[in-house]
């Protein structure tokens, strides 16, 4: 909220909690007229009273019910790594906001990641949640190593009880619930919108050398298993020539950080050439 300008009016949150409770507390800490939106049956189910500055719908991010040039800002929590179709999701981002808006959106785990199957499935008082202490039957990275008929055979060998196999295996490969796009996907995606990044962090994960082994010998080498996580922020150029100039220099930037950060990996594993971590610095280095 502090990269908020003190003139900001309208904020829309995509894929707002059923509660309601995170586009309240911005409304209620900016005073700005806030929307949330989620295409999910149950919402909104707010707790309290509504606020006179808050709206909340039911709407999907990739069709936005709403004109061009309409928001300062949009804001998206742990929504982004269920969307199927980011590139229409974040041209409809571009589209709402107004020039020098921005879009801040944190999501995780990604699919990429250890835990990016994200397994959720209920049966009666039975229930796998990749969350819940004790009721992630999977193991890291399982969902990208193991076929689903690997994993049907794995789960069958005690793991988890047999209601929940079928509908684990549904959740993890073929619903509609995650959207199973890697770490690059996302990155692409942003790359290729309108709008231009910011700010970009990563939080990650530290699988052992076997795993990123089996991993790099199933999907290539160049490609990040250890990004769990991503928190961007992206803003609309300006319009007109002030907005090139705005992407060239903001582009510069970045050039220069990506630089500077590869360096300092490389004398990290100069300094430290027998640390664990040698490899994830290797590997981020490259990337
Ligand atoms: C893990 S929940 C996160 C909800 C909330 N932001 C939070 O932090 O608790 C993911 C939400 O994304 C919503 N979602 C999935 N696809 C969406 C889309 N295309 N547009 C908007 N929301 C979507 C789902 O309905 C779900 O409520």
């Amino acid at each position: 909220m502090n990269k908020l300008s003190p003139d900001t009016r309208n904020i829309l949150e995509i894929g707002s909690d059923i509660g309601c409770e995170v586009a309240t507390a911005v409304a209620q800490r900016t005073g700005a007229n806030v929307i949330g939106i989620n295409p999910s049956e149950e919402f909104p189910t707010a707790v309290g009273p509504a606020l006179s500055n808050t709206i909340f719908m039911r709407a999907d991010g990739r069709s936005l019910p709403f004109p061009d040039n309409s928001f300062d800002a949009v804001l998206s929590v742990a929504t982004m790594e269920h969307v199927n179709g980011l590139d229409i999701f974040l041209s409809e981002v571009d589209r709402v906001l107004k020039h020098k808006g921005l879009f801040y959106t944190e999501f995780s785990p990604i699919w990429s990641s250890a835990k990016g199957h994200h397994v959720y499935a209920v049966v009666g008082p039975k229930e796998a949640r990749f969350w819940k202490p004790g009721k992630n039957p999977i193991p890291d990275y399982g969902h990208l190593l193991m076929t689903p008929e690997e994993m049907r055979e794995y789960l069958c060998s005690g793991p988890c009880v047999e209601e929940l196999i079928i509908p684990i295996i549904q959740w993890i490969y073929y619903g509609e619930s995650i959207n199973r796009c890697h770490f690059e996907d996302y990155i692409e995606s942003f790359r290729k919108s309108r709008l231009v990044i910011q700010t970009l962090n990563f939080g990650y994960d530290s699988p052992d050398n076997k795993t990123l082994e089996s991993l790099g010998s199933k999907y290539g080498t160049d490609r990040n298993f250890i990004c769990s996580a991503i928190n961007v922020t992206l803003r609309k150029p300006p319009e007109g020539i002030s907005g090139i100039l705005f992407r060239r220099y903001i582009g510069a930037i970045h050039w220069y950080e990506r630089q500077i950060k590869r360096a300092r990996l490389r004398i990290k594993m100069l300094l430290f050439p027998f640390s664990p971590f040698r490899s994830i610095w290797r590997y981020l280095a490259r990337h």
